[in-house]
């Protein structure tokens, strides 16, 4: 036996669930073990179920999150890299509704000579996933190794992937369990979750895009903050730049939601013809990582050179370039009609939470981790707050599997848009 099966045999799994139960801390080796017994098999599902239970409703000390994350970290593999290399750096987003900020963002910043090893989620609830937006690219591929992975970045500057069964397992086994257990609201929880993944791309400098607002799962700045310092905290402490960026998502950024259709608005921003809320928020996280400017970083996007690079990243993981200007026809939903104003007037409210409660409807996202999603379906042309609109001129264009569909979104999305005199 060695020293680390000793220590997971010394813990009692009911005592020490107790303890988090009683709001006790948890020593550091006692952490440790649980997350390693958790992984190998030792610590039951619904023991580790109530462990979070017991954090939820106790919370952690900073201490305590720390060594979560790094046990969540050794659970699998990192990625290392040569000596001499570019600064690797990477962002994250708590999620939102119509996010396509990282597919515009890494071939932006891998322009400007930083690496970046950009590991996605899957889109969960109402809100998207960066991973399903990749896949809605005929064959591109999100699971690469991390050694292929490496290779990749060291060759193009970046790739976009989603986490292995060797990255940070502690954490894929955990949230598929919190996420049905109703233990997902919990920062310290989210904090372990995100950062053993973000840090475990061995990074230099990351910045965190923490959103509040209808939208996301943090509806008040207050709660964002708190995320955000606890995620700073453990990034900072494991030697990483970190820089913090909260943005109200009360409407969804750009005017597409839905996944194929975030790809093409995507790639009309690689092309120059992208929305102004979505460019700032993509400059504006870039910035801070690569030390340039917003406006230096706004030259660059319009030189074309992201483009390329994002045409190098689909080539190089299984796509085929030219369909990204194709992608309107590839998938193109049975039902695609717009919903008319039924007022003249200044749009006030774009409820973001609400559009992605549609979405969701509309079969573009999925309620439960095993759901398949429907690639074609969603809403683009959507207005902006500010606006000004015509009454029977669209506020957005309803794209549906069936004309049931299409009435039940409008239904839901009369309620998501307010239009003032
Ligand atoms: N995303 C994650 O990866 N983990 C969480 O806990 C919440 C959101």
């Amino acid at each position: 036996m060695d020293a680390a099966d000793a220590m997971k045999h010394a813990i009692h799994i009911p005592t020490l669930i107790g303890r988090k139960r009683d709001g006790e801390e948890i020593a550091a080796s006692d952490l440790r073990a649980l997350v390693e017994g958790f992984t190998a098999g030792d610590v039951a599902d619904a023991q580790m179920a109530a462990f979070a239970m017991a954090v939820c409703l106790r919370g952690m000390t900073s201490a305590e999150t720390a060594i979560l994350t790094h046990a969540m970290i050794d659970s699998g593999d990192r990625f290392t890299w040569p000596s001499g290399h570019p600064p690797v750096v990477d962002k994250h987003s708590t999620g939102g509704i119509g996010d396509k900020v990282s597919l515009v963002l890494a071939p932006l910043v891998a322009c400007t000579g930083c690496w970046i090893p950009m590991v996605s989620g899957r889109g969960l609830g109402i809100t998207g996933g960066t991973l399903d937006k990749l896949e809605a690219i005929p064959g591109f591929r999100v699971h690469l190794d991390i050694k292929q992975a490496a290779a990749q970045v060291s060759r193009l500057g970046v790739v976009m992937m989603g986490q292995t069964d060797r990255f940070c397992p502690a954490d894929k086994k955990f949230y598929a369990l919190r996420d049905v257990t109703g233990t997902v609201p919990s920062v310290p929880l989210i904090t372990a979750s995100i950062m053993s993944k973000k840090l475990a791309e061995s990074l230099d400098r990351l910045v965190l895009d923490v959103k509040y607002g209808s939208g996301t799962f943090m509806r008040g700045k207050k709660e964002a903050q708190e995320l955000a310092d606890s995620m700073s905290a453990v990034g900072k402490e494991m030697g990483v730049e970190v820089h913090v960026l909260l943005h109200p998502m009360n409407e969804p950024t750009g005017r597409a939601v839905g996944n194929a259709l975030e790809v093409i608005e995507a790639v009309d921003t690689l092309d120059g013809r992208g929305p102004d809320d979505l460019v700032g928020l993509v400059v504006s996280l870039a910035a801070p990582i690569t030390g340039r400017t917003q406006d230096e970083l706004r030259a660059i996007l319009a030189s074309g050179a992201p483009k390329r690079k994002f045409e190098e990243i689909v080539e190089a993981q299984g796509g085929d370039p030219a369909d990204l200007d194709k992608l309107a026809s590839i998938y193109r939903a049975p039902v695609i009609r717009e919903m008319p104003a039924p007022d003249t007037g200044t749009v006030a409210k774009v409820d973001a939470g609400m559009i992605g409660q549609a979405a969701l409807q509309l079969g573009a996202g999925r309620s439960r981790a095993s759901d398949a999603v429907d690639f074609r379906v969603g809403f683009d042309r959507i207005v902006k707050t500010g606006e000004t609109v015509h009454q029977g001129q669209p506020l957005c264009r309803i794209h549906a599997r069936t004309p049931i569909d299409f009435d039940f979104a409008e239904a839901m999305l009369g309620r998501a848009f307010r239009i003032e005199r």
